[in-house]
């Protein structure tokens, strides 16, 4: 039987440290709806103790998102850990998500604690998050370029005290795929109590290969759960790309020989909101997401598509939310023709308030976009009554 992979989002939260691409309270609630129905299983919905806007849109996506669980970042301190606790109060599913940094460089620079200190505080935060909340992640921070022993005495203690799922960040991006899947693998060999928490995976960008660094924790290393972002968003050069690495393991179960709740259909249209919202264009040849993913232009390529799909197609642009029909409507679009439109994507909004402000936002959005494709349109009106 196939394990289950456990997809953790953190578009709201690492994708939202992107340099410009900070959201309101309204529009993480969009985008958290679309994960939604994407199935997601975890969303990580911002950082409660770092601003009030945060807490707010925490308890926001706690009180409306109930398919999926809940997450808040925090640091490892008491503080933190209850603001998280308190934003996420109104959640089906909760979790929270406390980290603190294990490398020598961090702890010596940074936190300026010795390894004793950070061991001790790790430990207390853990204890502490876990009589809030059952649900418990662990990051050690900067984990990938920490001493494998050390690191090995906090996992095993933070588990001993009730950490259920254990993290291990490539923070800054400098691991490779078969060196970080060993490591996860020593890791977990290494820690007696290991099998007492799911294993999970965070890989940032910086080299260009957080997808490949991601799916060798799983493969290699025993991971089942991986944290990315749509679109791959995130600090720096961002974090593992959730439409890629979802795709990936669908594409090759034949390999990987996962399960995924994820429902790919809603692909396209979360990559176009959060393209929408943050104003991060997806660069053409963008893997899945991208505009040219699933065009064929040379005269050959097009011969043997339509001879036979799988010439040249390992996936189909349908399976992922693309549609058949590309351009569509654009800013001298009436609001009937809009209508009219919803309604052979099978849209039904349930007002004409509803529909009227879908309308202004797709008039809007024609203003900065010549071409508006039904994937804009999905994006824009999967994302109704969205206030608190
Ligand atoms: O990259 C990182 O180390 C993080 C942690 C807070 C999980 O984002
Ligand atoms: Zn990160």
């Amino acid at each position: 039987m196939a394990d289950q992979l456990i997809i953790f989002d953190t578009t709201l939260r690492d994708g939202e440290q992107s340099p410009g691409a900070s959201m309101t309270k309204d529009e993480k609630l969009r985008i958290a709806r679309q994960l939604e129905r994407l199935k997601v299983d975890v969303i990580e919905a911002g950082f409660a103790a770092s601003s009030n806007g945060d807490f707010d849109a925490v308890q926001l996506i706690a009180n409306h998102i109930k398919d999926s669980t809940i997450c808040s970042l925090s640091r490892a301190n008491d503080r933190d850990i209850a603001r998280a606790a308190e934003a996420l109060q109104g959640a089906n599913r909760a979790r929270i998500h406390t980290f603190i940094a294990t490398s020598a460089l961090h702890m010596e620079k940074k936190l300026r604690m010795t390894p004793e200190q950070v061991l001790e505080q790790a430990k207390q935060s853990v204890r502490f998050a876990r009589n809030l909340c059952g649900d418990i992640e662990f990051s050690p921070e900067d984990g990938y370029r920490s001493d494998p022993d050390f690191l090995c005495r906090v996992i095993e203690a933070v588990i001993a005290e009730g950490a259920t799922t254990i993290n291990v960040p490539d923070t800054v991006g400098y691991a490779v795929p078969e060196l970080y899947g060993n490591f996860i693998k020593t890791l977990r060999e290494r820690v007696p109590n290991s099998d007492k928490a799911i294993w999970s995976v965070h890989c940032h960008n910086d080299l260009g290969m957080a997808v490949a660094n991601s799916l060798a924790g799983v493969k290699i290393g025993g991971a089942r759960q991986i944290e990315c972002t749509i679109n791959g968003l995130g600090e720096r050069a961002g974090n593992c790309a959730l439409e890629e690495v979802v795709m990936a393991v669908k594409t090759r179960r034949d390999y990987f020989n996962l399960d995924l709740n994820i429902d790919p259909q809603h692909i396209v249209a979360a990559s176009r909101m959060v393209s929408q919202i943050t104003g991060f264009v997806v660069q053409p040849n963008k893997a899945v997401v991208g505009a040219n993913a699933f065009a064929h232009a040379s005269g050959i390529h097009q011969d043997g598509v339509l001879k036979a799909r799988d010439t040249y197609e390992i996936m189909r642009a349908e399976d992922v939310g693309w549609s058949n029909n590309k351009i569509v409507l654009g800013k001298l679009s009436g609001r009937n023709a809009f209508k009219q439109r919803l309604q052979e994507l099978g849209v039904s909004l349930d007002s004409e308030a509803e529909i009227n402000s879908a309308f202004a936002r797709f008039k809007e959005l024609a203003d900065r976009k010549s071409d508006i494709f039904d994937e804009d349109i999905l994006a824009l009106v999967n994302d109704e009554s969205v206030s608190a």
